[in-house]
């Protein structure tokens, strides 16, 4: 145990986490995030079900765990921020030091999903707050296991999304209140901040997370949920669905944006990374498969459209809260549950450039985090103005695939379906051909056999399989 002297003394003491279970649950605590429970079942609502889920499967266990192992290796190696690590690793391994810029997409990738990610989980603020109220107004009635919205009908409950939306000072408000949270937690630093915050809250999560979805499976229509889920319809696979698939593995486990090279770099511990990689993996696909399981039986339950899309978790599920036994409880828990997610996540998506500044730019942790808080809490205003004064902006309408797509979307599309997949295409060809070998199996840790098929699958599998998704999901033409 190191002294508190001597961790705290020197504004250069490096940081870091203070057991292998600790950034294990900062990494999972990454992961899962809106992306397990909102856009998850979204996408896989609007994409038909079970063929997008075995996709997404399919992503996640043949490029997502390799490429998870490969960023905290990275990380690892070069114990700083993600630019400074990937150079560290070229260095070693005579490359060119230009391959970091699969970092500097990712680090400002990370900036720009915090933008609207903040945005999005004031939203779930706002629906904890209104669906408390109901909690509150059901136990003043004398009936705490009562349903919520008492009297209104379901135009009346799904009305709230669009009036918050085109309320701007309120979503302001919102996403102040949350950019503010996640900029406390991360200018704490990685022991008193980042791993306290999982270590409390992740523990929380899973518990309502597990709760929820066995009440959901009495309580609503569970079968027909599974069937949805897991019975695949091919014919419902577009390159746009697999796209989206890809997009959506990379961006759940928080893949392309630097943040695990980030987490990885303040390993100390030894030992190998596979069983880890491994773990964060399968823990970000189990959540998202029983958000799935969690949700849909609601949604079935009270006969609503699967397909609802974005506003599936907002205006869908109220309407189930409604009738549902408990409603009101399960309402406000399960909002609850959303953005005790999005907090370990949005801090994450902080710490990648607030640990650049601090890497490269020498600024101190406070400094780093307040500019880019503010700076991400800045274009995060001009996402949340587009559902209402700017709600005739198509910023980058001239493009195709980003036609209909109003500000946050268009950060999100871009993000999500452009630069995760260039940024892990980098990666994986840097890991893959340039990256010392020797170096990158003492790294991992990973033995004979594995190391070879870890390496085959990021220097083949992934470049391919991305390059090709990324060419006929950004030109769909292609195919005729
Ligand atoms: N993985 C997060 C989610 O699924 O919600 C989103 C995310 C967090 C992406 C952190 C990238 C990141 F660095």
């Amino acid at each position: 145990m190191v002294s508190k002297g001597a961790a705290m003394g020197s504004a250069s003491a490096k940081e870091g986490w203070s057991s292998r279970s600790a950034f294990i649950l900062a990494a999972v605590g990454a992961a899962v995030g809106l992306g397990n429970i909102w856009r998850f079942p979204t996408l896989a609502g609007e994409n038909g079900g079970g063929a997008f889920v075995l996709v997404y499967v399919a992503f996640v266990a043949l490029l997502g765990l390799p490429l998870v192992l490969a960023e905290i290796a990275t990380g690892r190696i070069g114990q700083t921020d993600a630019v400074g690590s990937v150079r560290d690793v070229a260095r070693r391994s005579n490359a060119s030091t230009g391959w970091s810029i699969t970092a500097t997409l990712g680090t400002i990738g990370a900036f720009l999903i915090l933008s609207f990610y903040s945005v999005v989980a004031g939203w779930v603020l706002y629906y904890a707050g209104v669906m408390g109220g109901e909690l509150v107004s059901a136990i003043g009635r004398g009936d705490p296991l009562g349903g919520a919205f008492a009297g209104e009908n379901n135009e009346q409950i799904q009305s709230r999304l669009g009036a918050l939306l085109g309320n701007w000072p309120l979503l302001l408000g919102l996403h102040a209140a949350f950019m503010g949270v996640t900029w406390f937690v991360v200018s704490r630093g990685v022991h008193s901040g980042i791993e306290k915050a999982a270590t409390i809250l992740m523990p929380i999560f899973f518990f309502l997370l597990i709760g929820i979805t066995i009440y959901g499976a009495f309580a609503g229509n569970f079968s027909e949920a599974t069937a949805f889920l897991f019975t695949a319809d091919f014919s419902k696979l577009t390159p746009q669905v697999i796209n989206e698939a890809l997009g959506q593995a990379l961006f759940s486990l928080s893949l392309g944006v630097a943040g695990l090279i980030t987490y990885g770099s303040y390993i100390k511990q030894s030992g190998g990374l596979g069983g880890t990689a491994a773990t964060i993996a399968l823990a970000d696909t189990g959540v998202a498969l029983l958000a799935g399981l969690m949700i849909f039986p609601i949604v079935f339950g009270a006969s609503l459209d699967p397909a609802g899309g974005p506003t599936l978790v907002f205006q869908a599920l109220p309407v189930a809260f409604q009738t549902m036994p408990g409603g009101a409880l399960i309402g406000f828990l399960f909002f609850l549950l959303i953005f005790v997610a999005a907090l370990t996540s949005s801090v994450s998506l902080l710490e990648v450039p607030t640990a650049w500044g601090k890497g490269e730019l020498k600024w101190s942790r406070h400094t780093s985090a307040t500019i880019f808080g503010l700076g991400a809490f800045g274009l995060g205003v001009f996402a949340l103005l587009g559902y209402n004064v700017l709600s005739d902006v198509r910023p980058l309408g001239f493009w195709g695939i980003f036609e209909n797509a109003d500000i946050l979307d268009t950060i999100d599309g871009f993000t999500g379906k452009i630069m995760l997949p260039v940024g892990v295409m980098i990666l994986s060809i840097f890991i893959g051909w340039k990256a010392d070998r020797k170096m990158m199996q003492a790294a991992t840790g990973l033995s004979g056999g594995m190391f070879k098929l870890w390496r085959f699958l990021i220097a083949w599998l992934c470049p391919i399989a991305v390059g090709l998704v990324l060419l006929f999901g950004l030109f769909p033409g292609l195919l005729g």
